[in-house]
């Protein structure tokens, strides 16, 4: 068996973080990516002396165009890799509207624009070897409009859609695609925008182990869209036949009859 290589991106705190440790701890060597090369190295270090893997550090900003191009080369070079955690992402603060646009767009640039093109390189090197596994990683926000940056909705709503149009695109290629969609989790996203994890309802907060053990589970259990906190997948189920009521409808050749 071809032991598991798994690239990780925002590998420095957080779920990315965590994702490191639990895969090396079932033994998967790993490629930790973020721009915060010290604390990349001291995890790093860690893993190799208490799991034995080979892990290796890829310092990079992903919202800088060569930073990014030089991961994603990385799938074509290195054909030794047989995972990508697209796990990389930032929020901002506030509402959309009430927001500074450049943080926006530099949030856009990591959760959509390098996302995409990591998925991307990604895809094309695993269907080219038959195999592989690519998790992205979205967010619950992706369904909601009620709440938080709109901004940030709309770019993991984007992440929701590229991941379950690439599960079509692959389905029969050999190559596996997982949406994780986390409710809050206890990371350090809030206090890089300005807000503290202490505000957040305790009886809505995951600990970031359990989110990545579910996210992991789900993973080895075949999920294509996997939302930890929920007991009844048969809501999310129901979510989705309503989309597919919509279907036969939304492009005919006249308009509906209440326009007419
Ligand atoms: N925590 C939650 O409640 C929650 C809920 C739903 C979805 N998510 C999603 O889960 C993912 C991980 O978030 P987290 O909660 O673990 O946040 P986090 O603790 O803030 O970790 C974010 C990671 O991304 C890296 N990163 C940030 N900007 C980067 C850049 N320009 N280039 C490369 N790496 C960059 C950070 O490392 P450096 O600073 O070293 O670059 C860090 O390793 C994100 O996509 C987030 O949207 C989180």
């Amino acid at each position: 068996m071809t032991q598991q290589l798994a690239l990780i991106t925002g590998a420095s705190s957080g779920i990315g973080a965590t994702y490191a440790k639990q895969l090396a701890t079932r033994g998967s060597n790993l490629i930790l990516v973020a721009r915060d090369a010290a604390r990349l190295d001291a995890l790093a270090a860690s893993l190799r002396e208490a799991h034995g893997v080979e892990v290796s550090v890829l310092a990079a900003d992903l919202t800088r165009t060569e930073d990014l191009q030089r991961v994603a080369q990385t799938f074509a070079d290195n054909e030794r890799i047989t995972m990508l955690v697209n796990n990389a992402g930032m929020t901002v603060e506030g509402e959309f509207v009430e927001g500074e646009i450049a943080p926006i767009q530099t949030m856009l640039a990591l959760n959509i624009v390098a996302l995409t093109q990591l998925a991307h390189s990604a895809a094309q090197a695993f269907q080219r070897r038959g195999n592989g596994t690519i998790v992205n990683l979205a967010s619950v926000l992706a369904i909601v409009n009620e709440s938080a940056n709109g901004a940030y909705n709309a770019s993991k709503a984007y992440v929701l859609s590229l991941t379950r149009n690439m599960q079509r695109e692959l389905a029969e290629s050999g190559v596996r695609v997982q949406a994780v969609l986390p409710g809050l989790t206890r990371t350090e996203i809030f206090e890089r925008s300005g807000k503290s994890v202490s505000d957040l309802p305790a009886d809505k907060l995951m600990e970031v182990e359990d989110l990545v053990a579910a996210a992991l589970h789900g993973l080895e259990s075949g999920e294509l869209v996997t939302i930890p906190s929920v007991e009844d997948m048969g809501l999310w189920q129901n979510y989705d036949n309503a989309r597919f009521a919509i279907l036969p409808f939304i492009s005919l050749n006249k308009p509906a009859s209440r326009y007419l």
